[in-house]
């Protein structure tokens, strides 16, 4: 459920003496999360979310680095923002792009002033008064010093019944294709007490789902002192589905290796984490896997899966791919193609391999042509389109809970997610006003499947 930070957050007029601020968050859920976070962070140093950069007095971009049309994207959005926003604005740019190039950014892209990475965004109101008051023309600050942002931020806003909440970051696992060990650093876990308290926080402002956040989220362990017992995800989930208001649990993303039997017994008796799981394989061949450093294999993703199904049999798997890594023959992309259709995955992501500089992986021999690339990508996307509709239409004639979120994509229809995080549109009948249902659970008949979302009519209760 990408949340859009423009639209999270209406921009009135600008009061006397305050200023505007634009925020742009490319990349993951992570980074969707420290945008509102760096939001709420400048709003008592008197910046105002802004639409758009044009008068902005403020840009962040909060930058993704995982591949190269991420960073493109990025540098180009500078030269844009640059030619159209006021002479005056400071850019500064945050993220892991941010991370990964400290200050030789500002080489690349001399409009940027200010670069922080995501463990020092807190340190922003610092890093703009060096610029502002003329101390330093340039401030940059990639530290990781563990935790200190979580305990530095304002308790979050709700900007809806949906929230998402970051437990744990960073990644011990270096896969030779990826940046994040770099520009997130090693894996760390928040406090189970805080994270309560965050989540309290946001269901007191009427928030019903909470979607937890981490790179490798089932690693999560809280951080203990002697005597006590690690609070692990599936507990997690226990203690927030005892809030009051709190309807839904979700997270994402696991790693298999960290999926721990008490984690595959919560879909089974946990009754607010929803039947979703986003389980990234990777590659269907052993030879690449062993090469991108995943340390499973396909045969231990398929026994974890047929666990997680034997605890919850609807339960809805997605995942992550990648095609075209170094090395990838025809054969090793048929395996790929394979699994997928066997695990019948739902809503997956795919992407071609992006050799990303400092990585394994970009240095190795047999690198894929972008045209096989393309080629592959959109054969494997035609798989998953297939198994995600096929697991959609199961639904035609039944009825499902429904967390509402606001209008549909049709006028008269709203719009929510499903159980298993499937949009659902659908429509009301006269004499319901549509405008009090957003932010409530409701029963919907499911009429129609399209290709990636339910069509249907509000139940007769
Ligand atoms: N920690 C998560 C994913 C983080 S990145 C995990 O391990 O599942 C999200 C996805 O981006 C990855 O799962 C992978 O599919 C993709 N990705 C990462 N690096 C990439 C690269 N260099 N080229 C293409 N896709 C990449
Ligand atoms: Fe990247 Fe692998 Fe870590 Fe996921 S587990 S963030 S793909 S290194
Ligand atoms: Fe991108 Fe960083 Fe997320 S590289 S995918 S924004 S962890």
């Amino acid at each position: 459920m990408p949340i859009r930070i423009e639209d999270a957050v209406t921009a009135p007029a600008l009061a006397q003496g305050q200023k505007a601020m634009f925020i742009k968050s490319y990349g993951c859920q992570m980074n969707v999360y420290d945008g509102l976070r760096m939001a709420e962070m400048m709003a008592p140093h008197g910046y105002r979310l802004a639409p758009t950069a044009d008068a902005a007095d403020l840009i962040i971009l909060n930058t993704c680095h995982i591949r190269e049309k991420a960073d493109d994207k990025v540098f180009s959005d500078i030269g844009r923002m640059r030619r159209q926003a006021n002479k005056s604005a400071i850019i500064a740019v945050g993220g892991c792009t941010g991370q990964a190039m400290g200050a030789s950014l500002m080489q690349q892209a001399p409009a940027v002033q200010i670069v922080f990475g995501p463990q020092t965004l807190h340190r922003l109101p610092q890093l703009l008064e060096k610029v502002q008051s003329g101390s330093q023309k340039r401030a940059v600050d990639t530290d990781f010093p563990e935790l200190e942002k979580f305990d530095n931020l304002p308790t979050p806003g709700a900007y809806g019944p949906s929230a998402f909440v970051t437990i744990q970051e960073g990644c011990d696992k270096f896969c030779t294709y990826c940046v994040v060990p770099y520009t997130r650093g090693a894996e760390i876990s928040r406090p189970a007490a805080d994270i309560l308290a965050e989540c309290q926080a946001l269901a007191t402002q009427g928030v019903r789902e909470i979607t937890l956040l981490g790179q490798n989220v089932n690693a999560y362990q809280s951080p203990v002192t002697s005597h006590q017992s690690p609070v692990t995800l599936a507990k997690l989930c226990e203690q927030i589905g005892a809030i009051a208001g709190i309807e839904r649990i979700r997270f994402t993303t696991s790693h298999p290796n960290n999926t721990s039997p008490d984690l595959i017994a919560a879909f089974a008796t946990n009754p607010k984490l929803m039947p979703y799981f986003h389980l990234p394989i990777q590659a269907g061949s052993n030879r690449i896997l062993q090469a991108m450093n995943r340390n499973h294999t396909v045969e231990s993703y398929l026994a974890t899966i047929a666990q997680v199904r034997a605890a919850q049999p609807h339960i809805a798997i997605s995942g992550d791919f990648i095609v075209g890594f170094p090395g990838e023959t025809e054969d090793d992309f048929a395996q790929t193609l394979q699994v997928a259709a066997t695990v019948g995955f739902v809503g997956a992501y795919s992407f071609a391999y992006s050799p990303r500089p400092g990585t394994p992986a970009a240095d190795l021999p047999n690198q894929v042509d972008e045209l096989t690339k393309k080629e592959r990508l959109a054969a494997l996307q035609a798989v998953l389109d297939h198994t995600t509709e096929a697991f959609l239409t199961q639904f035609i004639g039944q009825t499902i809970s429904v967390l509402v979120e606001g209008p549909g994509g049709q006028p008269g229809q709203l719009r929510g997610r499903s159980p298993h995080n499937m949009p659902v549109n659908f429509t009301v009948e006269n004499g319901i006003d549509p405008a009090s249902l957003p932010g409530q659970l409701v029963e919907a008949e499911i009429t129609h499947a399209g290709p990636k979302s339910l069509l249907g009519r509000l139940a007769r209760s």
